[in-house]
């Protein structure tokens, strides 16, 4: 009985979601008309946990909000998190903390590239992992993820070496992976390594979904896989989606690799170790007393990833593969013949946002991508919405 008003209570916490459009300066929230339900920006629309929460009361009250440099404890407690989670051994030499994980990859590139290079990216891409190759002046090169019959996104090899060229140094990796949910699998991973070892590729992995993964998957930094592929891999992260702390802006990159780290440091003067003190306060506290609230933010996710899944599939014309991880759900409505854009479509007859596929990359207009970080009634909400504007139709 007690375990069932628990788990009641929790739920509850998660069901919990506040006013963020008139209380907030919510980026999600705000963005659209007040009668628009946002299904659209990575963030949960969740609390975030206690603990957090009480560390950053107490830090606020301290009053003094002056430069801030993360403290020994937070590069120990993310060392211990690497190993106890991924079976990585990571030493906190190879930790440099960042303002955001778009600006440490910029910075990465930025600071390790020269004229001329390419920078592999895998599509559907997060729109600014595609754009950073081209804000940066380097020609991006797009490998197209290939869907197999029930929407699930796999790599496919050949195409993947195919598309690298004498002058590509990067391959700009994201796993789990935004937006198809795929958390790839060893094997996948060892096949990837092999082929940037054998290409000489430097690999930026971006791992920021990396904790909210479901059952039966696990997810593997690829750095971790063996000592000659941490050296050439750059591990970007942060606390911010699993604990929902995204507008605190605090990162880290992992740079096992000496003269990666020099010309990281070098290249980034005035940039480096530039990080909201509040940022490292949460990031802290997260890894120190996070696991409880993460594993029921995880139980409720689940239950939104599966209710979502079912419901969709009942909508025909939508094609969804269950993602292993995030939060995220690409939606294939090609079957729905709905003109050049479903999302303006949703957005205008089921006052819904989403992102609209065409931002991930070419040939993905028909896609648009679904946040399910927020209660069930908003899920529930939304895709009652959807069925009912389909329904008018
Ligand atoms: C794959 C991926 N990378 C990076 C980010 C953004 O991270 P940050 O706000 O730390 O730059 C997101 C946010 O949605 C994301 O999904």
């Amino acid at each position: 009985m007690e375990r069932v008003i628990d788990l009641h209570l929790k739920n509850l916490s998660f069901d919990h979601c506040p006013d963020r459009r008139s209380k907030s300066e919510s980026n999600k929230w705000r963005r659209y008309p007040a009668d628009v339900l946002p299904m659209w920006v990575a963030d949960m629309d969740c609390l975030s946990a206690p603990s957090i929460q009480q560390a950053l009361k107490e830090r606020v009250e301290h009053g003094v909000f002056g430069y801030g440099r993360p403290l020994p404890g937070l590069y120990e407690l993310l060392c211990k998190r690497m190993e106890t989670k991924y079976d990585w051994k990571v030493d906190p030499s190879w930790i440099r903390f960042s303002a955001g994980v778009i600006v440490a990859v910029n910075q990465i590139i930025d600071a390790v590239s020269e004229n001329g290079d390419a920078v592999l990216v895998q599509t559907p891409a997060y729109p600014p992992l595609l754009e950073t190759p081209g804000c940066r002046k380097l020609e991006c090169i797009l490998s197209p993820l290939v869907s197999d019959h029930n929407g699930r996104f796999e790599i496919d090899f050949e195409i993947l070496e195919k598309s690298i060229t004498d002058r590509t140094r990067f391959f700009l990796f994201c796993n789990p992976h935004n937006p198809t949910g795929r958390v790839f699998t060893r094997s996948e991973l060892e096949k990837l390594a092999e082929i940037c070892l054998r290409h000489n590729l430097i690999i930026l992995s971006d791992e920021i979904h990396q904790d909210i993964v479901y059952s039966d998957h696990k997810h593997i930094p690829i750095a971790s896989l063996d000592k000659e592929i941490e050296q050439r891999t750059i591990t970007i992260s942060s606390a911010s989606k699993t604990y929902n702390i995204a507008g605190l802006k605090c990162a880290y990159a992992i740079i096992p690799n000496k003269e990666l780290q020099s010309a990281y440091d070098n290249g980034g003067k005035g940039l480096v170790d530039s990080v909201n003190v509040l940022g490292l306060t949460a990031t802290e506290e997260a890894f120190r007393s996070g696991d409880g609230w993460l594993k029921d933010c995880l139980g409720y996710l689940k239950n939104n990833r599966n209710y979502l899944i079912n419901e969709i599939n009942k909508i025909k014309g939508i094609q969804v593969f269950a993602p292993e991880g995030t939060f995220l759900a690409w939606l294939d409505c090609s079957e729905l013949m709905l003109g050049s854009s479903p999302a303006e479509f949703f957005l205008m007859n089921a006052k819904i946002a989403f992102n609209d596929g065409a931002t991930f990359g070419d040939g993905y207009s028909n896609f648009v991508r679904m946040n399910f970080g927020c209660s069930f009634e908003i899920l529930k909400n939304a895709i009652a919405a959807m069925k009912a504007a389909l329904d008018a139709l």
